[in-house]
């Protein structure tokens, strides 16, 4: 057994840092992890210009604790109105790699998101030319559509249509939950990759009632079935490189969670990579973590890999169970539970 896991340093293709005191209580979590990170724009009010990506991405450097390098990488988020030379102003500032369809009112803001995707085809036809990388929220939002089945019918009636009308568009299906998404992206033409988060490797649904309702396991897309919980860990494991990492860590204060009507997102951050170690360990499947957490992302999105590496030692250790959060509290993921694996040069 081994006791000793140096990596090429990974990158998080998914995650969300919010803004202002919340943010600066996140950014070294992540930063301590991963050398770059897509980062998400939900903001209030979203990122949907390229100059006020340009100020996030600033404010987000700004909360690097020094001694650490950490690129953010930029995504716009898609409204209804997004004008087409949003695009060319995207791709010419450079820190822009794609661009966010957050169907509206699939998630955690996402009010200003896109009520119909007739409504950006130009938009997605300049993404192509230019080569912005589209990341998708794949879920229905019809109240009718069961949420357990919100991401299949995504595929079917969204996604699959999208993908054969803009064919040179690259495409990044985020977080995905079911075994019906691991196969279209199996089975998809070049171009199409998912993200895949910690918690929909390690978890089921039946985690959400386990004793009782237990808010901290609610995200969006919800947790799945064992079935689509070994049909993820397969694409994970499995060495290809349609799939890679992305934790879609998403802090939100204890009390907005721990309510009649919590928010959906799961904090991983602190423990970003530790997790996904977790899960392969499970799985058997050390030997492949690297590829998935610091090789496909990167070939994907046409971006150098990244040439340091990151030391992790099997010491357990129990993530604290609460964070400070900007005057509130954060309660991470694994809270006070025991993983197996320590990063190097932590307690
Ligand atoms: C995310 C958030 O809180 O911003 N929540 C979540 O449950 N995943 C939004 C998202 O990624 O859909
Ligand atoms: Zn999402
Ligand atoms: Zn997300």
């Amino acid at each position: 057994m081994t006791d000793i896991l140096t990596l090429r340093r990974p990158d998080d293709w998914h995650v969300h840092l919010r803004d202002g005191e919340t943010m600066r209580a996140v950014v070294p979590h992540t930063a301590r992890r991963f050398a770059r990170a897509v980062v998400m724009p939900n903001l209030k009010p979203p990122v949907t210009t390229t100059a006020l990506a340009g100020e996030y991405r600033r404010r987000i450097l700004d909360a690097v604790p020094t001694g650490m390098t950490f690129e953010p990488l930029m995504t716009l988020y898609l409204t209804d109105n997004m004008p087409p030379d949003e695009i060319d102003r995207a791709k010419a500032a450079g820190y822009v790699i794609g661009c966010k369809l957050y169907p509206a009112g699939a998630t955690t803001n996402s009010d200003s998101g896109v009520t119909d995707i007739a409504r950006i085809d130009r938009v997605l036809a300049r993404m192509a030319e230019l080569d912005l990388v589209l990341q998708i929220h794949g879920e229905v939002t019809e109240e009718h559509v069961d949420v357990f089945e919100r991401e299949q019918r995504f595929i079917d009636t969204v996604l699959a249509p999208l993908i054969v009308r803009h064919p040179r568009l690259r495409v990044v299906f985020e977080h995905i939950t079911t075994r019906a998404a691991v196969e279209f992206v199996r089975d998809a033409r070049a171009g199409v990759a998912a993200t895949i988060t910690p918690q929909h490797l390690l978890f089921n649904r039946n985690e959400i009632f386990r004793g009782g309702i237990r808010p901290h396991f609610y995200c969006l897309p919800i947790l799945k079935t064992e079935t689509d919980r070994d049909a993820l860990v397969a694409a994970a494991t499995g060495g290809d490189p349609r799939f890679f990492l992305g934790t879609d860590s998403a802090p939100h204060a204890r009390h907005t969670k721990e309510n009649a009507c919590g928010c959906a997102g799961m904090y991983s951050a602190h423990a970003g990579l530790e997790l996904y170690v977790e899960a392969f360990e499970r799985a058997g499947a050390l030997e492949r973590l690297e590829g998935f957490a610091a090789h496909y992302g990167a070939d994907f999105y046409r971006l150098p890999r990244n040439t340091e590496t990151v030391t992790l030692r099997r010491r357990e250790w129990r993530p604290p169970l609460t964070y400070a959060f900007g005057g509130a509290e954060l309660v991470p993921m694994f809270a006070g539970e025991p993983l197996r694996w320590s990063l190097e040069g932590d307690e």
